[in-house]
């Protein structure tokens, strides 16, 4: 099969075409096409032919990920997906998706009503969090660094935008008041997403688009407002015990999608030829929005 390998350390000219061996189905695991039809699945978990969508386990990570024809993933990160819906949109879905979804109502435990700050929401994620906060009911503040991009967000259903800043608790009319920030800044502004919450109000930790540098003479004691929650989530827990993938409404959501009520079009879409271009543009901070390679 043919599969996308990065040869060495450096550019986009790294990222080569080669051919490799199709993976082997293996117990506990599913051979999948990518984007097409699961192929093989020795343990029965998934028929022959199923739709899925797979995440996280180790993918592109640890084990061979999608950058090729055929990938094997455990089945326990595979999940099966019935809905009508183009390869582009569907692909889009499951690490995105899966992923707002828990930090919004597993760690927010999000509810309708509800204020929620989501900070850097322009990403892929950002945006996908604010669609589904929307649909539940919240009213949602947005942050990005580019006043041009409040029509992007408000278009999405943002009640309201503020350009991001590292002190942005001091100058939000919400301060004190917030039930929930989705924060994909992340170190650089731990403290201040905590300092704009209520009492009890929660903070969820999932992104560091401001940088991964620590937080510096991080001092509880002086720092931290009482009564609030700070809360993290890693997809990579995706599949392992207490994280089942059947905890995500994945079939919900592409549903959704499918009936018109949730948008998870990919802001741009490449074919599997293009993968350089796909990796300029995404290193050029251009996509504003979920990129996706589809197979022909
Ligand atoms: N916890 C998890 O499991 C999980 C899963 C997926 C992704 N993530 C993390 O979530 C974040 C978003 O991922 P993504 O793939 O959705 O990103 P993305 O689409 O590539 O995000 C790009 C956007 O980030 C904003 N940004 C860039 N640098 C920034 C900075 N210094 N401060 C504030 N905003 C900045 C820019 O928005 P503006 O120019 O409009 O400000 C830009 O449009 C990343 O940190 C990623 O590692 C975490």
């Amino acid at each position: 099969m043919r599969a996308i390998v990065l040869e060495k350390f450096g550019g986009l000219d790294s990222l080569v075409y080669r051919d490799v061996p199709e993976p082997e189905p293996e117990l506990g695991h599913a051979v999948i096409e990518v984007k097409g039809f699961g192929k093989s699945c020795p343990g029965g978990e998934f028929p022959v032919g199923a739709k899925v969508a797979a995440l996280m386990g180790g993918l592109g990570r640890t084990i061979n990920g999608s950058y090729a024809e055929y990938t094997r993933a455990p089945v326990s990160n595979v999940a099966s997906i019935d809905a009508d819906l183009p390869w582009a949109e569907l692909a889009a879905i499951p690490e995105t998706f899966a992923t707002a979804w828990t930090c919004l109502f597993r760690n927010l435990d999000l509810a309708k009503g509800q204020v929620l700050v989501i900070r850097g929401a322009t990403s892929s994620f950002g945006q996908a969090a604010l669609k589904l906060a929307v649909n539940a009911g919240a009213r949602v503040i947005a942050t990005t660094r580019s006043r041009e991009r409040f029509a992007l967000l408000e278009k999405l259903g943002a009640a309201r935008c503020e350009i991001e800043r590292r002190d942005l608790s001091k100058h939000l009319p919400e301060a004190k008041q917030v039930d929930a920030v989705l924060d994909l800044v992340g170190n650089s502004v731990v403290l201040d997403t905590l300092a704009m919450l209520r009492r009890g109000g929660r903070s969820c930790l999932a992104g560091w688009l401001g940088g991964l540098d620590p937080i510096p003479d991080f001092n509880p004691l002086l720092q931290m407002p009482s009564g609030v929650y700070l809360t993290f989530f890693g997809s990579f827990v995706f599949g392992t015990p207490g994280f089942p993938l059947s905890d995500v409404p994945l079939r919900e959501i592409a549903a959704d999608a499918a009936a018109g009520r949730l948008d998870v079009k990919p802001a741009r879409v490449f074919r599997f030829d293009e993968i350089r271009e796909a990796h300029r543009v995404m290193e050029a901070n251009e996509a504003v929005g979920k990129m996706v390679v589809v197979r022909d």
